[in-house]
């Protein structure tokens, strides 16, 4: 508006702002928005308010059956949003606590999960065990939610979802220090294969994804990375494991890779090149066609002994011990190589 104008208040137009959250995801976001669990419209609880809920209502009536358009107030539509993530991630973290205690009593958190699914109030639903949930909403919509809990005086509830990063990132943590001791305490200058970077397949997105932690914490102990990723990127993987990360118990900046660690880092479009000479193999990613390389191959082109540690559960590792490969599965009750190494934390 120009300083010499005068605004007529009185022919403004009137507006509505609305809740419409968002709930589809990455690589099924066309099936999520025909046949939406259900769609989520929160407005003011005024008479415009309520008018501007059912205009919109009426545009996703085209398609969506009415009782699963849910109407609400905008605080329950911002918040249903964030706990729907948060209790996602929150299943993810619970499964992964408990591979840590399989592993560590010899239970095999595959089968804990299929019964604890089983009760038809849990379900089976985002119960596999991974290195970690990654993505670009579960860490930032939980992170909103602590905000959101702290801004309201709410520090218990905060920590309640604080923890459920923290155990994401243990789980993270606990896989390097798994391939640091299982490789006799440490992995300098030994080639590790990392097989995925994306945060889950058929996705090139790699945000959040656990494969950044995973190899600034294996770059750490000094050791060589080769990374192949169907769809991610050469650059797109530098810019990733060099940009800041921030820790919220340490609140400075991590540093960035340094150039020398950058050399310590290469990507190929082949997994077998990037496995070829390789002391051990991270898979970070669950694509599909992990489980179907030609594991005699890649074994007789590694280092030995050769060790495999499978962060998404993928591959046949009873198959894999048969060709000779030290197999680490999460959550899976440890071979005999591995029951011998120290503990890990
Ligand atoms: N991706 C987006 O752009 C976007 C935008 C708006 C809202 N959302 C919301 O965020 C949610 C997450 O979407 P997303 O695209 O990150 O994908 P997603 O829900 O498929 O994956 C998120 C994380 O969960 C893990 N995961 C998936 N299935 C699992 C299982 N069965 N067991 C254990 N872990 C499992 C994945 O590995 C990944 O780390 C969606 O449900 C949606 O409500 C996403």
């Amino acid at each position: 508006m120009w300083p010499n104008q005068t605004r007529s208040w009185s022919r403004s137009p009137l507006f509505q702002i609305l809740s419409n959250p968002e709930f589809l995801a990455e690589g099924t976001a066309i099936q999520d928005l025909f046949n939406p669990d259900r769609v989520l419209i929160g407005g003011r609880e005024t008479p415009e308010g309520q008018k501007a809920v059912q205009t919109l209502k009426a545009v996703y009536a085209h398609w969506v059956p009415e009782d699963q358009i849910l109407t609400t107030n905008l605080w329950s539509a911002e918040l249903s949003k964030l706990a729907a993530n948060a209790f996602l991630a929150q299943r993810i973290s619970s499964v992964n606590a408990m591979s840590a205690l399989c592993e560590a009593t010899g239970a095999n958190v595959s089968e804990v999960s299929y019964a604890v699914g089983k009760d038809s109030r849990i379900g089976p639903k985002f119960l596999n065990a991974s290195v970690g949930f990654g993505g670009s909403c579960f860490q930032k919509d939980i992170l909103n939610l602590v905000y959101i809990c702290e801004c309201n005086g709410l520090p218990e509830v905060a920590n309640y979802w604080k923890q459920v990063i923290k155990i994401n990132d243990y789980q993270k943590s606990r896989f390097v220090n798994r391939v640091v001791s299982s490789m006799f305490n440490t992995v300098a200058n030994k080639k590790i294969a990392v097989l995925g970077f994306a945060f889950k397949k058929d996705t090139g997105d790699t945000r959040e994804t656990p494969a950044i932690d995973v190899c600034k914490g294996l770059l750490g102990d000094k050791a060589k990375i080769s990374i192949y990723d169907p769809q991610v990127t050469e650059d797109q993987i530098q810019r990733d494991l060099a940009m800041n990360k921030f820790d919220w118990d340490h609140p400075v900046h991590l540093q960035p890779m340094s150039p020398t660690t950058t050399k310590q880092v290469s990507v190929t479009w082949d997994a077998y090149e990037a496995t070829k000479d390789a002391h051990g193999i991270c898979i970070m990613t669950e694509w599909d066609e992990f489980k179907t390389l030609d594991y005699k191959k890649i074994y007789d082109s590694m280092q030995k002994p050769a060790f495999v540690f499978d962060g998404r559960n993928v591959v046949d590792s009873e198959k894999l011990r048969e060709i000779g490969f030290i197999v680490y599965s999460i959550g899976k009750p440890l071979d005999g190589w591995l029951k011998d190494m120290p503990a890990v934390a």
